[in-house]
This record gives C-alpha cells, structure tokens and sequence, in this order.
C-alpha cells in the first residue's frame, strides 16, 4: 500500500496558482528525491503533504487515510532546522516527545538506545552551539525521527553541510533508512544526494508547477562508479534546466 498518495493538489499563492492538479505516491519503504529549482514550490508541497497548510482542493492520504491539513502524521525536518540554542541536545531531541506527553522516563527510553546510532552519545548533554554541522543535523533527524519514524518528510536535510560531510551523512543516513525501512520524502538542490539516498526522483517545474520528469533509480552496489551514473546525472540536470 502507498504509504503517501497526493491526489491532485490545486494551490494558488496571491491568485497565482502554484500547483493545478499535482498528484504523486510514496510507496511503504521507499526513498523519493524531489529536486527542482528554488521558488518551484518544493517547501509547499511538503506544507502541504505534513498539513501544515491545507492545499485549495486535493487530497492528502497517509496510510490509506486522508488526512488533508491535518498536522501531526508526519515526520517533518524543516529547511531550516531550528534547534533550540538554550535547550541540550538531549531536550532538542526530546521535544516532540515532550509535546506528546509522554512521561520523562519513557522519554528517557526512547531516547537513549537511539544515541548511538546518530553518533550522539557523547553530546546530549551539549547546547548546539557547541555541536559541528554534521552533529547539529543529526540532532534535527532524530528529532524528526521520534516525532515520527512511519514518514518523513526531509527538506534539504544536508545542504547546510560541507562536501565532505555532506558525503558521511549520506552513508550514515542511507544504512539508517536501510535498516528501518523508513519512508522518506526528501527535497533536495544536490542531484548526488537524490540519486544517492532515492529510489525514485521527481524533477518538479514550471508554474503551475509539475511533477514533469521521474527517475528510477538503479540501487545496484556498483551503480554509483557506473557511466550510467554519469549520464542519469546529466539527464536529470538537463530535467531541472530545460
Ligand atoms: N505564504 C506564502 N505567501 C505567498 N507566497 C508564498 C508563500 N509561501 C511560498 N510562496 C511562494 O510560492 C513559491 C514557492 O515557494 P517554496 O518555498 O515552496 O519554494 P521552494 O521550491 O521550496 O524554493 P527553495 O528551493 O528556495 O526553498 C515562491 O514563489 C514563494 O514566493
Ligand atoms: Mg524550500
């Protein structure tokens, strides 16, 4: 079953209509990439998938269920990831579950066993500001992940990162998702990235704006030192521009 169907989205900003009968599905375990220029309405579209906004006609399905501008059924790791400066990376990441009421001590349990595996375990105690690029976006992925680990919505997770560790992360996150089977919907500018972490990607343009091109991508182990690598890199570029 789709995890996440879009079923035909209409939204206008100031009467201009930004999506005129967009529809996309995100299958259960699956990774899809959105890339697109910015101002496409990349961000809106995932306002609009979380309920956030609710679009001016369409439908929002999770699970089979609609859930059209109705918040709280996804995981959503915003563009610009706003941890807290005065609170620890511990509280950071236990906010979600706070604003669940959840008692501390299951707090506590859910939290700590996941530490490790975000690279975390030595600095919950620490404020972000006394965190690295990579280490900071880790918080905000398992603050999103515990907000919800059935969906996630990731936009441009990675893109405040250097390449170096833009490229750990990557591998970090990719066995993550691997292990868990998440769902994730990720926009991202870095076409690496998608082809990298999806298994489908979606040039989205124009305005009204489209689902106009979509990938499929080889998973195969050798794949990424591949020609073909290469030339889905140019075909998707060609995508975004032409
Ligand atoms: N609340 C709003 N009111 C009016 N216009 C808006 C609003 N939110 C977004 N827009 C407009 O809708 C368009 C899409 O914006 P959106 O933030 O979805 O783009 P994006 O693809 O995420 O861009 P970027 O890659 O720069 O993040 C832009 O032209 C933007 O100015
Ligand atoms: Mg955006």
């Amino acid at each position: 079953m789709s995890k996440l169907i879009l079923n035909n989205l209409h939204h206008s900003f100031e009467n201009k209509p930004l999506f005129n009968g967009l529809s996309l599905s995100v299958g259960t375990g699956e990774v899809v990439a959105i890339v697109g220029a910015s101002g496409v309405g990349k961000t809106t579209l995932f306002n609009i998938a979380s309920g956030l906004i609710a679009p001016s006609d369409g439908r929002v399905a999770i699970d089979g269920v609609d859930r059209t501008g109705q918040a709280g059924f996804v995981g959503y790791m915003l563009q610009k990831d706003l941890l807290l400066p005065f609170k620890r990376v511990y509280d950071n990441i236990a906010l979600p579950l706070t604003l669940q009421n959840l008692p501390k001590s299951a707090i506590h349990d859910k939290i700590m066993p996941l530490l490790p595996a975000f690279g975390l375990d030595e600095l919950h105690h620490k404020y972000p500001a006394q965190l690295s690029g990579g280490q900071r976006q880790r918080v905000a992925l398992l603050r999103t992940y515990l907000s919800n680990d059935s969906l996630m919505l990731l936009d441009e997770p990675f893109s405040a990162l250097d390449f170096v560790t833009k490229n750990q992360m990557y591998e970090w996150f990719g066995a993550f998702q691997k292990d868990k089977e998440l769902t994730c919907l990720i926009i991202t500018h870095d076409i690496d990235e998608a082809i990298y972490l999806a298994d489908e990607l979606y040039v989205l343009k124009g305005l009204p704006a489209t689902l106009a091109h979509h990938f499929v991508i080889d998973k195969s182990s050798d794949f990424l030192q591949s020609v073909e690598y290469l030339n889905l890199k140019q075909d998707v570029l060609r995508a975004i521009q032409g």
